[in-house]
């Protein structure tokens, strides 16, 4: 039976094991998907269990996103991201020789989010609270929007002016600041547990933005509340977690001849799976 992991630490949340194994199950793919909390010393191991066939794919999640990166053959990521979440065996064929490969879907993910809802960034002033792991991945898909700006505000600024190193184009802010803006996207971890609020006046803010977190475990975080309670769009990142993980297993499954993966169903059922959480 094929073996397939999500590693992370923590990663007792993740609920990449159960929309995986369902996807298996409906494609009759003998396979096993399971989590598995490791440090940073296990990464080379956990590769080259990849290298001697023990193990079959990999999804990388907070803090290994860029740590990984070392010990693969190849990454076919957008530089800038520097950001690795799926790691797969590209096999030739005609050689026989496979290459450990990482790739970044989580881009994917957030074009595809908002995509589904229709919603047009073209054109439009972002607000980005945050510079943590996944911050570049979304600051990437969003350039390819071509919105009219895109600012950023991180607690430590040291990280945010960073970021502006790798896309100059943003415009940095005081964390607490509020600009003019036309969608706010969360992605700090504020938010995963309850009680915690992100500091932001909301009575300072026009109507009718839209509000995107990229928090979807509590599905309605304080910053999504505040925001529904003022009649703004809001939107979690349950799709996006659903269609970077469909990418992925996209990877998973790409035969040796490099036809196509495998593209599992995002219906009803796929979303119900990871309700009742
Ligand atoms: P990492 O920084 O290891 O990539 P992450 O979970 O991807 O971790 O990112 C955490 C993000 O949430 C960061 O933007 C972090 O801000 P700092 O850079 O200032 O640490 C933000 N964050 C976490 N806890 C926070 C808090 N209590 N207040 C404000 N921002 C917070």
């Amino acid at each position: 039976m094929k073996k397939y992991l999500v590693i992370g630490n923590p990663i007792d949340h993740s609920l990449s094991p159960k929309l995986h194994n369902y996807w298996f199950k409906e494609n009759n793919i003998n396979a096993v998907y399971e989590k598995k909390q490791i440090e940073e010393n296990d990464i080379e191991g956990i590769i080259s269990e990849m290298r001697n066939g023990k193990i079959e794919g990999i999804n990388v999640t907070v803090p290994f996103k860029k740590s990984v990166i070392p010990f693969l053959d190849k990454i076919e990521i957008p530089e800038v991201t520097q950001s690795v979440n799926t790691i797969y065996i590209q096999k030739n064929s005609i050689t026989g020789s496979n290459k450990i490969v990482g790739r970044n879907t989580d881009i994917l993910g957030f074009k595809f989010s908002l995509e589904q809802i229709k919603y047009s960034a073209k054109g439009k002033k972002i607000f980005i609270l945050g510079a943590g792991g996944v911050t570049p991945s979304i600051i990437y898909a969003l350039e390819e929007m071509k919105p009219s700006t895109i600012m950023l505000s991180n607690r430590t600024k040291e990280k945010a002016e960073n970021l502006k190193k790798s896309f100059p184009q943003l415009e940095i802010v005081d964390w607490g600041d509020i600009k003019n803006f036309d969608m706010i996207i969360n992605t700090t971890s504020l938010g995963l547990k309850e009680n915690e609020k992100i500091p932001i006046n909301y009575d300072q803010i026009g109507s009718g933005k839209f509000f995107y977190d990229v928090i979807y475990n509590p599905r309605k975080t304080n910053f999504l509340l505040e925001a529904e309670k003022r009649g703004h769009q809001i939107e979690n990142g349950k799709m996006m977690f659903i269609y970077q993980a469909q990418a992925a297993f996209s990877l998973f499954t790409v035969a040796p001849d490099m036809s196509d993966g495998l593209l599992p169903s995002v219906n009803k059922k796929v979303l119900q799976l990871l309700e009742n959480d």
